[in-house]
């Protein structure tokens, strides 16, 4: 193969004919015409070994598309992403949201059917009242909780804010980290629901019901 190695040591070869006077008399075995053929191929491998390099680099952003294209199915989580909770649909006491109405409908029958050892598709946001919230990320992102972000969320008609994030949220009115009760749910990708071996939550169906109709975000329409 050509390669810019073999470009180089052409020139180089050239130049010692020129300068070297022992080469002489190799020097007039080549003819006029021999040299400006050796430079025509010396041009060709030149443009040859762009070329390859063209090409490397064009592999390499391509790699480098793929790569970003497998992160971008992560979810990117603002405040914006939340809002009126009883916009979502519910299976339970449970409201969904996922981007594509697909994996949106995978998360819905996972819950419903209580399928244990099933991953959540990454994008699935759950959320049981206005004020928390649980994301799917990949598992790299946050391994303790298999991906798992949770959000302590200030609700007003003004809309969402964030008060904390992450795989180390409190839950300040219990005082417990979101992780510590729904860790026990692990075989159940960390959803509690009942029956999961989640520790219980002081409010039973019907507050929960209560507190999701009192979003205050609701009520701008
Ligand atoms: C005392 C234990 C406890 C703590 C602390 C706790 N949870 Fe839960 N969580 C539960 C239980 C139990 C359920 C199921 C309730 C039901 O469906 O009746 C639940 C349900 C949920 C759900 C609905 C999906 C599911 O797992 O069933 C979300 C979302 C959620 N919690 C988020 C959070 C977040 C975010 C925090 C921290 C800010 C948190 N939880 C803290 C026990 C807890």
């Amino acid at each position: 193969m050509f390669s810019p190695r073999m470009t180089w040591l052409g020139l180089v070869a050239m130049l010692m004919l020129k300068m070297n006077p022992r080469a002489l008399p190799l020097r007039r075995v080549i003819t006029k015409e021999g040299v400006r053929h050796m430079r025509q191929l010396i041009a060709l491998l030149c443009r040859l070994s762009v070329c390859v390099c063209k090409r490397s680099v064009l592999a390499a952003g391509l790699g480098f598309c793929m790569v970003a294209s497998v992160s971008a199915e992560d979810i990117a989580v603002s405040e914006q992403t939340f809002g009126c909770i009883l916009d979502w649909p519910k299976v339970r006491n449970t409201r969904f949201k996922h981007s594509d109405p697909e994996k949106l409908k995978e998360a819905l029958r996972i819950f419903r059917d209580s399928v244990p050892d099933k991953e959540y598709p990454v994008g699935t946001i759950l959320q049981l009242v206005p004020f928390e919230a649980m994301v799917k990320h990949p598992h790299e992102k946050f391994p303790k909780s298999n991906g798992w972000e949770f959000f302590a969320l200030e609700v007003s008609e003004a809309g969402t804010k964030i008060r904390d994030r992450g795989d180390n949220v409190v839950n300040l009115s219990l005082g417990a980290p979101c992780l510590s009760c729904h860790q026990p749910a692990a075989k159940f990708d960390f959803v509690c629901e009942k029956g999961h071996g989640c520790a219980p939550i002081p409010f039973d169906d019907q507050k929960i019901a209560e507190l999701q109709r009192a979003d205050s975000r609701c009520g701008k329409k």
